[in-house]
Order: structure tokens, then C-alpha cells, then sequence
């Protein structure tokens, strides 16, 4: 038997979860609303938050699964990709855990986390699988051979998809993190009501630059003829924004899927919490014969399940990490 606790500290999300046996007792999550009065994450404000939240998140987890702390074979942890303060959190916490109860420690890719969310419940892909990971940091298409053998056959030159819905939503004067309220929106929109430009990037990879200039331009020239444009236009906007962040991306999955010959398509990521790109996924694979596996909402946006589930395969690897290490802004895979 194996009693994993997860924690995920890597940007404004602090959670911790218990998994049992690769299965997921408790997921807790605590957001930070204090990022929304300044319209994106404060790094500072984050790592404070997290130092408050961590010990009360874990109880709770602990509580939640019915499992006590004296119970625990393992402590997994997020090292990065991620803000370093806030990973300094969660690592540090890990560290002293695992000290304190002499337990081993695993380090956990954020990134590869995401994908391995789909080994929890029953609805599991086989290898090798393509995953379409899209965050608000990053844009890639990975292909899946094993549990820790990805390889990231496209990703973006510049923003995220995720970025791209947050930066959207901030010209339109929406809170933060916009992509929800894009979301919502959109839902009530038309699609094709306004036309924004598909960037022409060589093979798998993205840009969103491009469009994300677009909109602004878009949105300053027609203020600038009618100051009420947003607030008569909203749904309009968002679906046909959303529509065409959808079709950029599922485009050059499509294309990555036939030419690697692939007919299990995986999302992964924040962004993978989007209706119209589940739809659109889902759409895709029946369209060629595939099959579509996106994650159950809780497991989209950042948590510590999907840290405690990547933890136990590590686990049985037998693959830990000592005291000694440290987290990494930056961490490729
Ligand atoms: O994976 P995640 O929680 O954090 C990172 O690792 O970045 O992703 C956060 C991103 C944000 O950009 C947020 O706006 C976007 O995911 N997001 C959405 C939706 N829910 C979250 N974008 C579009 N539609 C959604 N429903
Ligand atoms: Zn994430």
C-alpha cells in the first residue's frame, strides 16, 4: 500500500491532496483572490499567501481522505516550472514534512503533472498518446510515450493560450483570470461575428502575439467610433476571440496527430477547462476516428491531485529526490 500527499504551490494555487494506491481522496484547493485587484498574479503577494494557506490546506487534505499524517509513505511536490517564491513554499514545506517523519521525498515537473491528471479514475489513454497542454504559462503539444518519457514535439514562440484569454479579457475590462469569463461570454455569443487573423507559423508550433495585437486594435478603433462597444458587443467578442484561439490550436494538433500517426488526443491545463475547446477536442476525434480524453474540471486548473497521482507513479519507480534539492523556475523536461 502507498499514501502519497501532494502539494502544489507553483503560481496562486495553493493545494495539497492524498492519494492512496493511485487513487485521489482529497484534492484541496485554496485559491488567492487578492491577485484579481491588480489584474494578473502579484509573485510577492503569492508567495505570502501560500505561507499562510500550506500547513491548513494539507490538515484539510489529510482530513478530507480520512488518512493520518503519521500514515504517509511519501511527500510529492511541485519543483517547477512555476514562480520561485511560490514553489519555495511548497518545496520547503515538503522538505521539513518529510525531514520531521523521515519519509522520501519526489519531485514533480508541473507540466508533466497536468498530462499524468489523466491516470486518475478510470477513463485512462494508452501509450503513446498526444496531449495539447494549455496553461497560462504554456502552450505545447507533447507526445506522451511513457509516464516521465514526454517529448514536446510544438509549443508557443511567445504567449500562451492561457495569456492569450487573460490579455483579451483585461482590454475588454474583465477581472482576472479572464479565461472563465471569456468562457462564459462566449457561450452567449456569436462566433463568427467578427474575424480576427490565424498566425502562419511553420510545423506544430504556436504564436499568439500576433492576435493578441489584433484585438487590441480592434477593440481601440471601434471604442473609438462607438465608446459603448463593449458593453453592446461582449458575447460577440468573446466567442469569436475564443473560436479563433480554438481553431489555432486544434489546427496544428490536428495536423501533429496524422503525421505521428496517433489516435488517442488528450488536453491538459487550465485552458483545457474551456467549453468551446473541449467541444471543439471532442469534435476533432469523432470527425477522425479518435478518441478525446479531457480532464474533469477540478483536474484542469492547477492542483495537487494531479502532483500526488504523478507522485505514485514516481513512487513506484522507486525514484526519489534528497534533501538537497531545490525548486526551478525554469524546468524543462
Ligand atoms: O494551468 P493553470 O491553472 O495555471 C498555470 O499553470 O498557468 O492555467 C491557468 C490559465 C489562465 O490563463 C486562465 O485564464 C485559463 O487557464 N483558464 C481558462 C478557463 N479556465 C481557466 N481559459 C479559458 N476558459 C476557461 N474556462
Ligand atoms: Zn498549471
Amino acid at each position: 500500500m502507498s499514501v502519497i500527499l501532494g502539494i502544489e504551490s507553483s503560481c496562486d494555487e495553493t493545494s495539497a491532496s492524498v492519494c492512496v494506491d493511485g487513487v485521489i481522496l482529497s484534492n484541496v484547493i485554496a485559491n488567492q483572490t487578492i491577485h484579481e485587484a491588480y489584474g494578473g498574479v502579484v509573485p510577492e503577494l503569492a508567495s505570502r499567501v501560500h505561507q499562510q494557506n500550506i500547513v491548513p490546506a494539507v490538515q484539510q487534505a489529510l482530513l478530507n481522505a480520512k488518512v493520518n499524517k503519521n500514515d504517509i509513505d511519501a511527500v510529492a511536490f511541485t519543483r517547477g516550472p512555476g514562480l520561485l517564491g511560490s514553489l519555495l513554499v511548497g518545496v520547503s514545506f515538503a522538505k521539513a514534512f518529510a525531514l520531521a517523519k523521515n519519509l522520501p521525498l519526489i519531485d514533480i515537473n508541473h507540466m508533466q503533472a497536468h498530462i499524468l491528471a489523466h491516470f486518475i479514475g478510470d477513463h485512462k489513454p494508452t501509450f503513446p498518446f498526444l496531449c495539447l497542454t494549455v496553461s497560462g504559462g504554456h502552450t505545447q503539444i507533447v507526445l506522451v510515450n511513457d509516464y516521465f518519457d514526454m517529448q514536446v514535439i510544438g509549443q508557443t514562440i511567445d504567449d500562451a493560450a492561457g495569456e492569450a484569454m487573460d490579455k483579451t479579457s483585461k482590454i475588454l475590462g474583465l477581472p482576472y483570470p479572464g479565461g472563465p469569463l471569456i468562457d462564459k461570454y462566449a457561450r452567449q455569443g456569436n462566433s463568427d461575428a467578427y474575424k480576427f487573423p490565424e498566425p502562419q507559423i511553420p510545423g506544430y508550433d504556436y504564436s499568439f502575439s500576433g492576435l493578441k495585437t489584433s484585438i487590441l486594435y480592434f477593440i481601440r478603433d471601434n471604442v473609438a467610433k462607438n465608446p459603448d462597444f463593449i458593453n453592446q458587443n461582449l458575447p460577440d467578442i468573446c466567442a469569436s476571440v475564443e473560436k479563433r484561439i480554438v481553431t489555432i490550436l486544434l489546427n496544428k494538433l490536428q495536423k501533429a496527430a496524422q503525421a505521428q500517426g496517433i489516435k488517442q488526443i488528450a488536453l491538459a491545463g487550465g485552458v483545457s477547462a474551456n467549453t468551446g475547446l473541449r467541444l471543439g477536442l471532442q469534435e476533432l476525434c469523432t470527425k477522425n476516428g479518435w478518441e478525446s480524453f479531457v480532464p474533469k474540471m477540478e483536474y484542469c486548473t492547477d492542483n495537487a491531485a494531479m502532483i500526488a497521482i504523478a507522485g505514485y507513479y514516481k513512487y513506484l519507480k522507486g525514484e526519489f529526490a534528497g534533501q538537497q534539492i531545490a525548486p526551478l523556475a525554469r524546468m524543462p523536461f
